[in-house]
């Protein structure tokens, strides 16, 4: 990995061209907001990849994703620096931002519950950084589900079903407060967390234009039986205003149609304690970097 400067991303990113308008760009073939359907269809080619290909496991057709949709080096971000990475060392850095997010947070026997979770990549590699736990992932992408069955088939701690956060009752998340309730804290075998419910999103609360309703109106309705909240998301409100970083990073979100009303909406609900907001974890995207949120009910 070494530094790259803002001022070379454009060799490795189209997006300051197109944001500064000096490229050409078409909103409506793919590159405005990204609704579902679009995720589905990309999750249908990776459906039909592991069904091809058997011996792939999670990782494997995750691999193969990666090296179809970019050629290394690519441009990421930490901590608002830029760097050119190989594209499988990109990858390495978002596992580890994704295991890290829940350092301190799963001491054993807690059921995290990711909403938003394409086919499932995240349930795999946070399943193997966290074996006294349970992972029950949920997205409103068909085939994302069918692809997620088939991979963790055999794993007896991850489940997928459907979800979709416009929904006001979420189904999954009830199944899973249902199932805690039945199987409570049975009186001490060392994991501290047992029966408590964790909520999880990585990169899918953006896939929305405005995430007040969802978080005040249906997620509230959860705070009572919901431990905490961990977020890997772009967090629009941290972008910084006085930085050409920080600006180009708005402009970006602005013209993706993603919202920008995360922060906000969690620190304005009650029952909702944030306790930590932790800007640029890791960049996949330098101009759309994933920030880390962490959250108790009180
Ligand atoms: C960028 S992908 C992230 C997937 C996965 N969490 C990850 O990090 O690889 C965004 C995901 O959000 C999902 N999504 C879009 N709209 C949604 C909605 N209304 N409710 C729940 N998930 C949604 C998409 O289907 C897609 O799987």
């Amino acid at each position: 990995m070494r530094e790259l400067s803002l001022d070379d991303l454009p060799k490795h990113s189209p997006w300051p061209a197109r944001l500064l308008g000096r490229e050409d760009w078409d909103e409506q073939a793919g590159f405005g907001g990204i609704g579902v359907s679009v995720y589905d269809e990309v999750y249908g080619k990776l459906f039909s990849l592991a069904r091809e290909n058997p011996e792939m496991d999670y990782r494997a057709v995750q691999r193969s994703a990666n090296h179809y949709a970019e050629e290394s080096p690519v441009a990421i971000s930490r901590g608002e620096n830029l760097y050119l990475a190989d594209v499988d060392e990109k990858q390495e850095l978002q596992d580890e931002a994704l295991v890290a997010s829940f350092a301190g947070t799963l001491s054993g026997g807690e059921t995290v519950v990711a909403l938003g979770c394409g086919w499932g990549y995240e349930l795999g590699v946070l399943a193997d950084a966290y074996p006294d736990c349970e992972f029950v992932g949920g997205d409103p992408a068909e085939n994302g589900v069918a692809l997620a069955r088939e991979l963790f088939s055999d794993r007896d701690r991850i489940t997928v079903g459907e979800f979709d956060f416009r929904d006001d009752r979420w189904d999954l998340l009830e199944d899973v407060l249902a199932d805690g309730s039945a199987s409570a804290d049975d009186g001490g075998d060392g994991d501290d967390g047992e029966g408590e419910v964790v909520l999880f999103t990585q990169g899918s609360l953006t896939a929305l234009p405005s995430v007040r309703d969802v978080i005040s109106e249906t997620l509230a309705n959860y705070l009572d039986r919901v431990r905490t909240g961990v977020h890997l998301e772009h967090v629009f409100e941290l972008h910084p205003e006085d930085t050409l970083l920080g600006q180009l990073r708005r402009s970006y979100a602005d013209r993706r149609e993603y919202n920008d009303d995360m922060l906000t909406a969690l620190r304005a609900t009650g029952g909702i304690d944030v306790t930590s907001a932790t800007y640029d974890v890791v960049g996949g995207n330098p101009l759309h970097p994933l920030s880390e949120i962490r959250w108790e009910a009180v």
